[in-house]
């Protein structure tokens, strides 16, 4: 994909308050601290486009960037432990959901996770709500770079054994420091984007 334009649009609170023009979107979920905003970034090549950092809980609302006039990308705030008050949290959570659950313009949701761990019960909580709600669901397994080759079979192996994935779902391994996995992604959202529904 040819990245000709890539900007922050909005922060909303509320389901209201999306963009309502049809373009189509892409959104990315995970658990804090996952890599998110790094890898959207990782994906635009543009280094401190979506906030990123080393505490957990730095993407907060529902963050639009428009990318080439053509469509969304969206940055949610990781599931988790958040380091905001209770209230504040579930109400994200509640709004979040709704999202993912009602969007119509929502084309594919990557799932981010860790490569090193065995997925978590809200991982699996997120792609069970992901499945019934029927939105199209690619996961990627981020920070691959901090593993040995070794390492990276047997936890890729590890994971899709915990989620019982098809033999032909995909899990895209990702780095945002080698940039490995961005074209693979790339391909896939391309796809989903022209997709009718
Ligand atoms: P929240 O917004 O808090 O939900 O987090 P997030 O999922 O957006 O994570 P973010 O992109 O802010 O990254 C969290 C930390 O992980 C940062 O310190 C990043 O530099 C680091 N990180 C993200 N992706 C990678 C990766 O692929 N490899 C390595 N080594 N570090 C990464
Ligand atoms: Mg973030």
């Amino acid at each position: 994909m040819n990245i000709t334009s890539a900007t922050f649009l909005k922060s909303v609170m509320r389901i209201e308050e999306c963009p309502r023009d049809g373009r189509p979107e892409v959104a990315f979920v995970g658990r804090s601290n996952v890599g998110k905003s790094s890898l959207l970034n990782a994906l635009l090549n543009r280094k401190g486009l979506a906030k990123t950092s080393t505490t957990p809980g730095k993407t907060q609302m529902i963050n639009f960037f428009d990318i080439n006039r053509q469509f969304y990308f969206v940055d949610l705030p990781g599931y988790g432990y958040a380091n905001v008050p209770k209230g504040v949290k579930s109400e994200w959570s509640r709004v979040m959901m709704a999202y993912l659950q009602r969007r119509e313009t929502l084309k594919l949701v990557i799932q981010l996770l860790d490569a090193r761990h065995t997925p978590s019960e809200k991982d699996h909580e997120m792609l069970e709500l992901l499945r019934r709600a029927r939105v199209p669901v690619l996961l990627a397994a981020t920070k691959i770079d901090k593993l040995s080759r070794n390492e990276r079979t047997r936890n890729l192996k590890a994971i899709r054994a915990d989620l019982d994935l098809d033999d032909d779902a995909v899990i895209i391994p990702f780095s945002a420091v080698t940039a490995e996995g961005v074209k693979p992604l790339w391909q896939i959202i391309a796809s989903c984007l022209k997709s009718p529904t």
